[in-house]
């Protein structure tokens, strides 16, 4: 084989969006694929049978999303410029917004067929502390509108809540998180359409509590007459593939060290910025 190369299995990716489909099934939620996390798109034919569409956090991934999985475009971004905001609105169905600012400033343009929403931040971390760089709900996150931050701002033309706080979690973490969210946000949510969960929920790891989370989604549904929605983007394609690298040399330094022909940089940047350590095939522990 020519190495670098990833190499993604379609039946793994399939038993990933089967188990997927089955919350959908069980609980009428919406399942978008979190482009950031999986935007493989030779298989999108394939994850477009299962669930309802992408999100994007760009107008790159929403025109992505629009010619290649052609379902439904969903977009978040921290801010957006006039020409991304004008872009995404021939791309998307729905734009959330981080920032009441950004609500004003593009009120004028919000158009009908399009949802807009509030990401807001419930102030509720439920990250491993060594995930600090990527918790939402860190002090000074720049990341979600907080509850205070709601006191005389006009909701009109919103008709949805979206949070995402989760990274790699189980559902108690999504327990803890939605009490929080109904404790602040309570009285806001009998007056929304939609609410939508974000990614993060690890849904297809062995151990997770799938029943926790259908149970947390109807339950949630039937309180405050909502259309839910997740987007996962790692649970999508988690363990089904591989990067296969090949031992180009090896170096000894008071040790074995092996030269390849992948880097952190290229191949797995997350590796850098976050705690992750790929397993490696064969590898002693
Ligand atoms: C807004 C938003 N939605 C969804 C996701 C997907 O998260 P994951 O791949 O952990 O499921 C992310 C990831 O950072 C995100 O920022």
């Amino acid at each position: 084989m020519k190495t670098p190369a990833f190499i993604v299995d379609e039946n793994l990716i399939r038993r990933n969006c089967e188990m997927l489909a089955d919350v959908k099934a069980r609980t009428g939620c919406k399942v978008l694929l979190a482009l950031k996390g999986f935007a493989l798109w030779p298989l999108f034919p394939v994850v477009r049978e299962y669930l309802d569409g992408v999100c994007a956090s760009s107008p790159w991934e929403a025109r992505l999303g629009r010619e290649e999985f052609g379902k439904e475009v969903h977009a978040f971004a921290a801010a957006y410029s006039e020409a991304d905001f004008a872009e995404l609105l021939t791309l998307c169905d729905e734009i959330d917004f981080n920032s009441f600012a950004q609500l004003q400033r593009f009120r004028p343009h919000m158009q009908d067929g399009i949802k807009f929403g509030l990401r807001i931040n419930p102030e509720c971390s439920t990250q491993d502390p060594a995930h600090a760089i990527y918790d939402p709900c860190a002090p000074g996150s720049r990341l979600g509108i907080r509850r205070k931050d709601f006191e005389g701002q006009v909701l009109s033309g919103i008709t949805g809540l979206h949070f995402h706080t989760l990274c790699e979690q189980n559902s108690d973490d999504l327990a803890t998180t939605l009490k929080a969210i109904e404790a602040q946000f309570g009285d806001i949510l009998p007056h929304m359409e939609w609410v939508n969960f974000g990614g993060g929920h690890h849904v297809t790891r062995d151990d997770y509590d799938i029943e926790l989370l259908v149970k947390l989604i109807n339950d949630f549904k039937a309180k405050y007459d909502v259309q839910v929605i997740l987007e996962p983007g790692e649970a999508v394609a988690l363990n089904a593939g591989v990067l296969v690298a090949s031992v180009l040399d090896i170096i000894d330094n008071d040790g074995a060290i092996a030269i390849l022909d992948v880097s952190c940089t290229c191949h797995m940047p997350d590796v850098l910025e976050m705690p992750y350590r790929p397993e490696i095939d064969g590898a002693a522990l």
